[in-house]
């Protein structure tokens, strides 16, 4: 089963009198529980593209179909729906709560959710964060934990209401290569273990192995068909 089918896709900005075609007409298809590298140098469309998969950005042109609904005619709050039940995102910035704890960052999407009891809540966050190593930190800030440790956080964070689809923009580019090889690695776990499919992106070669299947991307557009 084809979990993402994309037919079409494109997206243009406009940037004062002219237009950016960031996405030149994408076909993809992802099959549930696989693990894609979207590869390609700075300013491909990368970003665009999980943006448009994720629902923070809208397409131009052409089709997305997340589980068979198609996204481009989604009503607002039935994006918004989808992201907070369906998928889950991973930044290269982190883009974690300061003021929170590791536990409460990673409880965050649960309380959004407004469906789970406050007990429910903290026991699958700190079953999370046991999962990708972390649990003497629970109690720790954002602030006192190095870059490996917050991007650990983030993927408890993402897989805790338990998506089908997890979109990871660049989650290794302000890493180091031992550390990002680690964030992968926790990946490539998950991905084993719960059949999650997770998508992604990197402008750097060294990590396409932790992928099962690599998508290039030049220029707006799926290289190399
Ligand atoms: N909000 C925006 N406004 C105008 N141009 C943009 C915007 N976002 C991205 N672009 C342009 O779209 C192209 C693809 O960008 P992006 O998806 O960020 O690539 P990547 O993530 O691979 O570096 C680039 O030319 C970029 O400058
Ligand atoms: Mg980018």
């Amino acid at each position: 089963m084809n979990i993402i089918e994309i037919h079409g896709l494109t997206k243009d900005y406009a940037l004062g009198e002219t237009t950016v075609h960031a996405l030149r007409g994408i076909d993809l298809t992802i099959a549930k529980g696989d693990l894609v590298c979207i590869m390609g140098p700075s300013g491909c469309g990368k970003t665009t593209l999980l943006n448009v998969i994720g629902g923070i950005d809208s397409a131009t042109t052409g089709s997305v179909r997340i589980g068979g609904q198609e996204l481009t005619t989604l009503p607002d709050r039935e994006i918004t729906d989808l992201r907070l039940h369906r998928l889950g995102f991973i930044f290269q910035t982190f883009n974690l709560i300061p003021v929170l704890t590791a536990t409460e960052n990673v409880e965050f999407p649960l309380l959004l959710q407004k469906e789970h009891s406050k007990s429910e809540i903290r026991a699958r966050a700190e079953k999370l964060l046991e999962e990708v190593g972390l649990s003497e930190y629970r109690h720790h800030r954002p602030s006192e934990l190095s870059g490996g440790q917050r991007q650990r956080i983030a993927i408890a964070r993402a897989l805790v209401t338990n998506p089908d689809i997890v979109l990871a923009d660049e989650p290794t580019a302000n890493l180091d290569s031992v550390t990002g090889a680690s964030i992968l690695e926790i990946m490539q776990t998950m991905n084993q273990r719960q059949q999650t499919t997770f998508l992604f992106s990197t402008h750097d070669k060294n990590v396409l192995k932790y992928a099962r299947t690599v998508v290039h991307i030049k220029d707006g557009l799926i290289d190399g068909e």
